[in-house]
């Protein structure tokens, strides 16, 4: 519900209050609620988790309490460092409180700090029996809860004020077989993989063990968190298929604490919802099992283009679309970026990974615009570049809009029959558009809240000229303002999940923004609306 202003909510909050509407809302225990564990009840979660109980707070925070009173600019920009840090999200903004009245910040190296969006508590998983423990905790106290595995969200789901997090971090164990059998059928080579294991650490063993997964482009994202809930795009996807195409297996802790095996054959409608319906929605997943295939070597080039104005990067994205279909035959796949900045800019090569702000937006472009009417691309990557002139003229000279096309079809097409709740955009998609807006901490509140809207307001009628109304997009590298995120995210499968969802979480333990059943739940998730 993040779509509707915080004066409409407190509108409609008041308007029910009145009605006889009102018993059926309910709100999650927070402070001062008197369902809420006392300091006696969480000091004894923390004698069963073995001491795995920690406060949590914003990253600034943790910053502030180092030695030297701050964190080097190195270390807020490492997602390996910010990872060491509980409450930290890689893209800062989602930690802070912009909708909560007043706004809650806590900004770097500032003098006051609030909680802003960030959770209490963290249990910091070592096994599966914290994680039940956890659940059931959350569960019986009616707490909010978040899951977290590298805090690279850019929808700000693995966050929420008032929160207990279960942090899986520490979930890293992998292993690697020849013949992984799901029932009596043997579905060969595989790798099950924690959800905690970061992105590359896995690439590096699947490498020692000949093998390649399906996997992103960072380093630091879980490939068997929210990377696969969402579908997972990666550059030998039409190649192979999407990540969640190449799942064989989960295991998962869902609401009620127990902790499920699920595949083709075992709580199949589950193994559906978990395979592209969304990340944080059913359940805290402890590990997950892919196919592998044998390693090989690649050709790899990068090719920069440079445009002296916004209308000759408009030519070249149009000459660009014109030959999206070339490399077609080889299943090549290609990662490109349109930036609008100063010569001495885009010469300029930074090492600011993370620790940004930033809002995204995107859609999925379907190939039939890119055979039908590739000139259009030009008209749509130009009045995007100037869009983002505006926004430095609004805000300052770091932000920029930062526009980056993934590129698929190939085998994520040819697998449109597999059975999952993947968005079937993807399977008749070319490439899935990604913007992203900047600021910083100078930027002005009301500035970073034209930001924060911008997708909606200004870019998406531009990328609609080629994608037509009512798109299809990527629920992982979204806009968390999409006002109809039940089609947008998840096309026609939305009905099927949200069944899926009341057997397996009846009480809606698992809520996350734009999620599954998310439309019952204020924009934190803690009170029904
Ligand atoms: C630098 C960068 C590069 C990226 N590249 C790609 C790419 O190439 N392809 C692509 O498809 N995506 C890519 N993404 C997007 C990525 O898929 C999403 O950011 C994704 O949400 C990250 O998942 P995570 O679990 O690592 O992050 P988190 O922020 O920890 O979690 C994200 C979501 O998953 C849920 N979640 C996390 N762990 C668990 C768990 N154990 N059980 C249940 N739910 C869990 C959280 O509740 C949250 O809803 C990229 C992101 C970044 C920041
Ligand atoms: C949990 O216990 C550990 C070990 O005793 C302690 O270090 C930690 O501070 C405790 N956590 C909380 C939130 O009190
Ligand atoms: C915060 O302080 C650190 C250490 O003094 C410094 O390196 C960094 O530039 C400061 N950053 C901001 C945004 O104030
Ligand atoms: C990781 O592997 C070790 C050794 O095989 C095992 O003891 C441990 O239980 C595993 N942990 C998890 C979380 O799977
Ligand atoms: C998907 O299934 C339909 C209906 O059975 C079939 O006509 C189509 O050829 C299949 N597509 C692929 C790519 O397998």
């Amino acid at each position: 519900m993040r779509s509707i202003p915080t004066a409409l909510i407190l509108l409609v909050c008041a308007l029910s209050s009145a009605s006889k509407e009102d018993e059926r809302q309910t709100c999650r225990n927070i402070p001062g609620s008197a369902g809420y564990p006392t300091s006696a009840a969480w000091s004894a979660l923390n004698k069963t988790i073995g001491g795995r109980l920690v406060k949590v707070v914003p990253s600034a925070k943790y910053c502030a309490s180092l030695p030297g009173g701050a964190c080097t600019d190195a270390q807020w920009t490492s997602a390996v460092f910010r990872g060491t840090i509980p409450g930290a999200m890689n893209t800062v903004n989602w930690e802070q409180g912009y909708d909560l009245s007043p706004p809650s910040l806590c900004l770097r190296n500032a003098t006051t700090c609030g909680q802003g969006d960030v959770p209490i508590y963290s249990v910091e998983a070592q096994s599966v029996v914290d994680i039940q423990t956890a659940v059931k905790f959350a569960s019986s106290n009616k707490l909010r809860v978040v899951v977290k595995a590298s805090g690279h969200d850019w929808l700000g789901r693995s966050t929420a004020p008032n929160s207990l997090l279960i942090r899986t971090t520490g979930l890293q164990n992998s292993s690697f077989t020849e013949a992984f059998f799901i029932g009596t059928e043997n579905m060969g080579s595989a790798a099950t993989v924690g959800s905690g294991l970061p992105m590359g650490v896995l690439y590096q063993r699947a490498k020692a063990n000949g093998k390649i997964i399906i996997g992103g482009t960072a380093a630091t994202v879980c490939a068997a968190g929210g990377y696969l809930q969402g579908a997972g795009h990666s550059a030998v996807a039409p190649i192979f298929g999407l990540a969640a195409d190449n799942v064989l297996e989960f295991n998962i802790v869902i609401a009620s604490g127990e902790l499920l095996k699920v595949n083709s054959i075992s709580y199949p409608d589950l193994f559906y919802a978990l395979r592209g319906g969304g990340a944080g929605s059913w359940g805290v997943i402890v590990s997950a099992t892919f196919r592998t295939f044998p390693t090989f070597d690649v050709t790899y080039g990068v090719i920069d283009l440079t445009a002296s104005s916004n209308a000759a990067a408009g030519a070249l994205a149009a000459i660009h679309a014109q030959h999206m279909f070339d490399l077609e035959a080889v299943h090549g796949s290609q990662y490109s970026y349109y930036t609008s900045a100063n010569i001495n800019d885009a010469l300029f090569q930074s090492d600011d990974s993370v620790g940004n702000d930033m809002a995204m937006g995107s859609r999925l472009i379907p190939a039939s615009a890119y055979r039908n009417a590739p000139a259009t691309f030009g008209k749509m990557y130009e009045e995007l570049l100037d869009a983002g002139t505006f926004d430095r003229r609004l805000v300052g000279a770091r932000t920029h809009v930062y526009p980056g096309a993934h590129w698929v079809l190939g085998q994520v097409a040819a697998n449109i029959n597999v059975s999952s709740a993947v968005n079937p955009a993807w399977r008749t998609a070319k490439s899935l558009l990604t913007l992203g807006n900047f600021w910083t901490d100078q930027t002005p509140l009301a500035d970073v809240n034209v930001l924060r809207r911008m997708f909606q307001t200004t870019q998406l009628p531009i990328v609609e000229q080629v994608t037509g109304p009512n798109g299809g997009t990527y629920s992982n590298e979204a806009d968390v303002f999409e006002p109809n995120f039940q089609t947008t995210f998840f096309g026609p499968n939305y009905a099927k999940l949200s069944g899926i969802k009341s057997k397996y979480d009846p009480e809606d333990l698992f809520i996350v923004p734009l999620g599954v059943g998310s439309e019952r739940w204020d924009q934190w998730g803690l009170c029904t609306v």
